[in-house]
């Protein structure tokens, strides 16, 4: 069983559900994880889903009372952070250093060139293919992110391409190697 300590965040794309099962698998192992939600994360998976997987509340508000140190501490405990889904709105504003979130608050209070920052995207191929999403995921890389490179195929719009949120079960084993033992 794992002692480590992974912080997920979750933006608002369409393949949110799709991190349940990262949570789940990492969780099983043993592993303790730290939900984080945007708002439009939560429109697609409920606080309650989040929290009854991880068995932690999820953070997803900046100004809550009690939790006013939270995204510091957060990003001290963890071992590792991974967005996932990463929507592109998200994916630009890592870049653009905002964190008025707590996922862009997270993102400065991290020590990136100490702990490992992942990203796994999803989302339309114009948006994965749009130069501001190319600018960012550059900017990102350069600052030392690793991005899960998003996978070519059907997108729920109807439409085919790249921008499919790499498999999961991958996902979580990728995570899980990475960890401390
Ligand atoms: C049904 C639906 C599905 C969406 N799926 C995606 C997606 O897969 N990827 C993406 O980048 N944006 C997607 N969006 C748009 C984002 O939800 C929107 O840009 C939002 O502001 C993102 O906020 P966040 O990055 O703070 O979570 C979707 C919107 C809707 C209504």
């Amino acid at each position: 069983m794992s002692r480590a300590n992974v912080l997920l965040l979750l933006s608002g794309s369409i393949a949110a559900y799709k991190a349940c099962t990262v949570i789940s698998r990492l969780a099983q192992a043993g592993v303790t994880v730290q939900t984080v939600a945007t708002p439009a994360a939560l429109r697609f998976v409920g606080a309650a889903t989040l929290e009854g997987l991880s068995g932690r509340p999820v953070f997803s508000n900046l100004w809550e009372e009690g939790r006013a140190l939270d995204h510091i501490e957060h990003a001290r405990a963890a071992d590792l952070a991974l967005l996932c889904p990463a929507t592109a709105n998200t994916i630009n504003r890592l870049a653009a250093g905002l964190a008025d979130d707590p996922v862009g608050a997270l993102f400065l209070a991290w020590e990136l060139k100490q702990k490992p920052w992942w990203i796994a995207p999803a989302m339309n191929h114009h948006m994965w293919q749009h130069p501001a999403t190319t600018a960012s995921l550059a900017k990102l890389r350069d600052w030392g992110v690793r991005v899960l490179d998003p996978v070519d195929g059907p997108h729920a719009c109807g439409e085919d391409g790249a921008g499919r949120l790499m498999d999961p079960e991958a996902i979580a084993a990728e995570v899980l190697a990475a960890l401390p033992k």
